[in-house]
């Protein structure tokens, strides 16, 4: 083998790695690493020397292939037919080699009509319709095999779960497989995004990964919160119903109740879709959802099928994509700002650069992780991209053009707000930084409106505007403030009664003897619902408890893992935090304890597993609550009694390696009797 065969080998070995390693963070994590467009030129290199070396061409490579496999959390689907790819058009030179190869190929001078589509920045999901019923819906997957996510798509309000026929329509065919995009809306994409900055879980590089991983939430319950819709663009066959041209399929997908694009056109020439192209760039950002370009497909059914298909996409479509908005400039300094729930977020201060017809003046950095990959310093030279987002992000930086060895950026230990100056901690296995005093000025109003809403102290009339003016007239420091509101203060603010301010006196009153869970809730430690406030004021039972608990002590109450009890351990040794406290119990907030339960059960922790036929597990799960028991999810040391049923699984198993008393459902019911 000469030098440089084995140099081409090693490089293709590389971009093999690099590509599988990016299809896996992109459709398996939902967390990209590079740009599109980054990846694009690496998939490019390696188309390149894979033709140029046919010898070195493997089945296995990430050319031949879609995506990633399925990352097994949802039981797979087999696609009847392949989910395919589209080849990627930069320049328009490229779509006219396209246009004369489908020329080439289907022998003909004359101009080919495409159906142009808007490529929508989602993820790909066929839907599989029998007798008009939605059977099964999945994601695309490696293209062979996607992911079951039925029950995820079902609660997305454009997909039927049942056609139904407008008049004049095609008939429904017996059996239909329907593809389409699942988009999430830029506003949609926008607040999901401040939602995991606020709550230190990394963003989604774009509405793509947002849809995505919207759309394979373990919970559909976390799917129906979120903004989806879906676009129909094909199927995976045409059968069984009389369409000759794909536009043609689309509106029969309109007669059924599935919705299709209303930007999507027919034109008669190559030339006329790229004067669709030009009007789309021009659209593209007052369009309520991202685009990354144009969809060309042949509108001729027969001809795309005499077009055929080579490994990983079809002859007859291409997918013209959008340039970059991104533009050149310099970072003057890199500072953390606090957000609402006190998340320390680096932005980058640019030399102001028009990006797309738009001023960028910041950048997000997103969080420390970003800033260290991309190792961005003050002085650089930088590349802005603006992505459906509303602050822009930094892509990288220019390498060559840093000077001298600018100083890396520090997170700061204090909250930079001015009058707060808490500690900024790093949770394990988070890339966020927050600030955790609970009396933080950039964080009250949220934390007062948490402390005073619904599952906590519940204070009647205390409305968000009522807040917002409470800080801002500097009445409210800190949650203990709350009872020192006079109604003369009151009624000097906007739009306040002397009737309505007496009222919200009376109710600040009456929300002083909280049950400790409420108030514990209250407080807004990380990682601390409703549940597990519970849990904290059954075990503890009052609040000098909790805020001197050690660690050891919270995770070796049931229920409590090393997250929480790191989180609450730290609530507990902030100064300020203790203060807060201390200042609302002197201000006459007394939170009282539930009584704890006496009985032989009390405490005991039972685990149920397997279907117990005649006791319903709801049934069983408030007789053991009853007794004062406790329901708990998993086996493990601390379990009490397993009670299991019908097809128990590994629960049982485990209890039987722990020597945990396993009941049946008999069993329980007699146990129980003895405690009743
Ligand atoms: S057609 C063989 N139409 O782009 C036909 N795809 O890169 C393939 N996409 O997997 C699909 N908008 O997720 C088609 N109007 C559109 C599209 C579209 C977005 C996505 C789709 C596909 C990927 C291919």
């Amino acid at each position: 083998m000469t030098a440089t065969s084995a140099d081409v080998q090693n490089e293709i070995a590389r971009l093999r790695r690099a590509l599988e390693r990016h299809n896996r963070l992109y459709y398996v994590e939902d967390a990209p690493e590079l740009p599109d467009a980054d990846y694009d030129a690496l998939f490019r290199q390696l188309q390149e020397l894979e033709t140029a070396h046919p010898e070195l061409r493997s089945e296995d490579s990430p050319t031949q292939r879609v995506g990633a496999p399925p990352a097994g959390r949802f039981p797979p689907v087999s696609h009847t037919h392949p989910m395919l790819s589209l080849q990627n058009a930069m320049a328009e030179e490229e779509v006219f080699e396209f246009d004369a190869r489908v020329r080439r190929i289907l022998e003909t001078e004359d101009p080919i009509a495409y159906l142009t589509e808007p490529k929508l920045d989602g993820i790909a999901v066929e839907l599989v319709y029998e007798q008009g019923q939605l059977v099964v819906g999945s994601t695309r997957g490696d293209g062979a095999t996607g992911e079951d996510v039925t029950a995820n798509l079902r609660t997305i309000e454009a997909v039927p779960l049942t056609l139904t026929r407008a008049s004049g329509a095609h008939p429904i065919p017996q059996r239909l497989e329907i593809r389409g995009e699942v988009i999430i809306s830029r506003t949609g994409f926008q607040t999901l995004n401040a939602d995991r900055d606020e709550q230190g879980q990394p963003r989604f590089a774009n509405p793509r990964n947002a849809a995505a991983g919207s759309l394979r939430q373990l919970d559909s319950r976390m799917t129906a919160q979120r903004p989806l819709d879906l676009l129909c663009h094909g199927a995976g066959a045409i059968e069984g119903i009389s369409v000759t041209t794909h536009a043609e399929f689309l509106d029969a997908l309109v007669g059924w109740g599935l919705k299709t694009n209303p930007l999507n056109r027919v034109c008669e020439s190559v030339e006329t879709a790229i004067t669709r192209y030009r009007d789309l760039v021009e659209a593209r950002d007052s369009l309520p959802y991202e685009i990354d370009g144009v969809v060309l497909k042949v509108n001729e059914l027969a001809l795309q099928e005499r077009l055929g298909q080579v490994s990983r996409s079809p002859r007859w479509a291409i997918a013209y994509k959008f340039k970059a908005q991104q533009a050149e400039t310099k970072v003057r300094n890199i500072v953390p700002s606090v957000g609402r729930l006190g998340t320390v977020t680096p932005i980058a201060e640019l030399e102001p650069v028009a990006v797309g017809g738009v001023t960028v003046r910041n950048a997000s950095l997103h969080n420390m992780d970003e800033v260290e990959r991309k190792d961005v310093r003050v002085g650089d030279t930088i590349i802005v991209e603006r992505a459906g987002d509303v602050i822009p992000y930094v892509v990288r930086v220019v390498r060559e053009k840093r000077v001298g060895r600018p100083r890396k950026f520090k997170m700061p230990s204090r909250c930079p707000v001015p009058d707060c100056g808490g500690h900024v901690v790093r949770e394990e296995d988070e890339a966020a930084y927050r600030c955790i005093n609970a009396a933080c000025p950039a964080q009250l109003k949220s934390r007062i409106r948490h402390f005073a809403g619904r599952g906590a102290l519940d204070i009647d009339g205390l409305g968000e505007k009522l807040i917002d003016q409470l800080v801002e007239k500097a009445l409210i420091r800190d949650f203990s403030d709350l009872y020192h509101v006079t109604a003369e203060q009151l009624v000097e603010l906007e739009r306040m009664a002397a009737k309505s301010a007496a009222n919200i006196v009376t109710s600040i009153e009456r929300s002083k003897t909280p049950p400790l869970d409420r108030f514990v809730y209250g407080l807004g430690i990380r990682h601390v619902g409703e549940h597990l406030a519970g849990i904290l004021a059954e075990e503890f039972r009052n609040m000098d408890a909790i805020l001197n608990a050690t660690e050891e002590d919270l995770v070796g109450v049931h229920g409590i893992g090393p997250e929480v009890a790191a989180s609450v351990r730290r609530f507990g040794a902030e100064r300020t935090n203790r203060q807060v406290v201390e200042r609302l119990l002197a201000a006459g907030v007394t939170p009282r304890a539930e009584p704890a339960p006496t009985g032989v059960l009390a405490g005991k922790v039972f685990v149920l597993t397997g279907s117990l036929e005649d006791l319903p597990r709801g049934e069983a799960e408030r007789r053991i609550k009853a007794v004062g028991g406790k329901v708990g999810s998993s086996v493990s040391k601390k379990t009490d009694y397993l009670v299991a049923g019908a097809d128990p699984g590994s629960k049982l198993a485990k209890a039987e390696k722990l020597g945990t008393p396993i009941l049946d459902a008999a069993g329980l019911v007699a146990l129980l009797a003895t405690a009743e």
